[in-house]
C-alpha cells in the first residue's frame, strides 16, 4: 500500500514551461525548511544521457529505457551529478528540454522513473514541481498548485534570462520552443500536463515572484489549520 502524503507535508508545483515553478519551488521549500525536487531535472538528465550516448533519433523506446539503468542521479545543493560529472549548466539548455520532452512520454520510462521520484528525500517534508507531480506521483499531496502564465509572457522572461548569455538568442524563437513543449508536454498519453479539482490554478502572467509565492504559502497554512 501507498501511503505517501499522510506521513510527509508534500506542496507539489505544476505548470508549464517556463512557468516560474522551478523559483518560487525552491524559495518556498527553503522558507518552510522542506526538501526540494525538480522532477523536470531528472527527465532533462536523461534527455542529456541519451544523447552523450549517441543515440540516433530514431532509438527505440527499449534503447532510452535500457539507459536509465546506467543512470547515476544526485542532487547535491542546487547541483545535479550525473554519473559523477556536475552537468547543472547543460541540463538548462533548451534542446535538453526538447529531448527531455520527447523522452518523457514514453509511458515505460515514466514508469521506471516513478518511484524514484517518491523516494526522494525519505521521509522529509517536500516541495516539487513538474508535469505529473500533483497528479501521478503525489496524488495526496497536501497542497497542489498548477502554475500558469501565458505563452508570451513566459517567453519574455526566458528571453530576459538567455539573452544576458546570448545576444543572439530572440523572443520568436523562444516562443517556439515553448509553445513546441507545450503541446508535447500536454497531449501526450500517459501524465499529460494537466490539473483536476483538486488544484489551485494560479495563473501568474501578471505577479511577481514574491506575489506568486506568498498566494503559494498563505494557500498552504489555510491547508495546514
Ligand atoms: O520542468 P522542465 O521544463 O525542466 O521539464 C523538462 C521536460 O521534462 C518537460 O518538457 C517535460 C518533462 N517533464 C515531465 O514529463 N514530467 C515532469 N514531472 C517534469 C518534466
Amino acid at each position: 500500500m501507498f501511503y505517501e502524503g499522510r506521513m510527509r507535508n508534500i506542496i507539489t508545483i505544476d505548470g508549464p514551461a517556463s512557468s516560474g515553478k522551478g523559483t518560487v519551488a525552491k524559495i518556498i521549500a527553503n522558507r518552510l525548511g522542506f526538501s526540494y525536487l525538480e522532477s523536470g531535472a531528472i527527465y532533462r538528465a536523461l534527455g542529456l544521457w541519451v544523447y552523450k550516448n549517441k543515440l540516433s533519433d530514431n532509438a527505440l523506446n527499449s534503447e532510452v529505457l535500457n539507459l536509465i539503468d546506467s543512470l547515476n542521479l544526485k542532487f547535491v545543493g542546487d547541483q545535479v551529478l550525473l554519473n559523477g560529472s556536475n552537468v547543472t549548466l547543460q541540463l538548462r539548455e533548451e534542446f535538453i528540454g526538447m529531448l527531455a520532452s520527447k523522452y518523457s512520454a514514453i509511458p515505460d520510462v515514466r514508469a521506471k522513473l516513478l518511484q524514484f521520484q517518491r523516494n526522494f528525500a525519505g521521509n522529509d517534508n517536500l516541495v516539487t514541481d513538474g508535469r505529473d507531480m500533483g497528479s501521478i506521483v503525489f496524488p495526496n499531496a497536501r497542497l497542489k498548485i498548477f502554475l500558469t502564465a501565458s505563452a508570451h509572457k513566459r517567453a519574455e522572461r526566458r528571453f530576459k534570462q538567455l539573452h544576458q548569455l546570448d545576444k543572439s538568442v530572440t523572443i520568436e524563437s523562444i516562443l517556439n520552443d515553448i509553445m513546441a513543449r507545450d503541446l508535447q508536454d500536454s497531449t501526450r498519453e500517459v501524465a499529460p500536463l494537466s490539473y483536476d479539482s483538486s488544484f489551485y490554478v494560479l495563473d501568474n502572467s501578471e505577479l511577481t515572484i514574491d506575489e506568486t509565492i506568498n498566494f503559494i504559502l498563505s494557500r498552504y497554512n489555510s491547508a495546514t489549520h
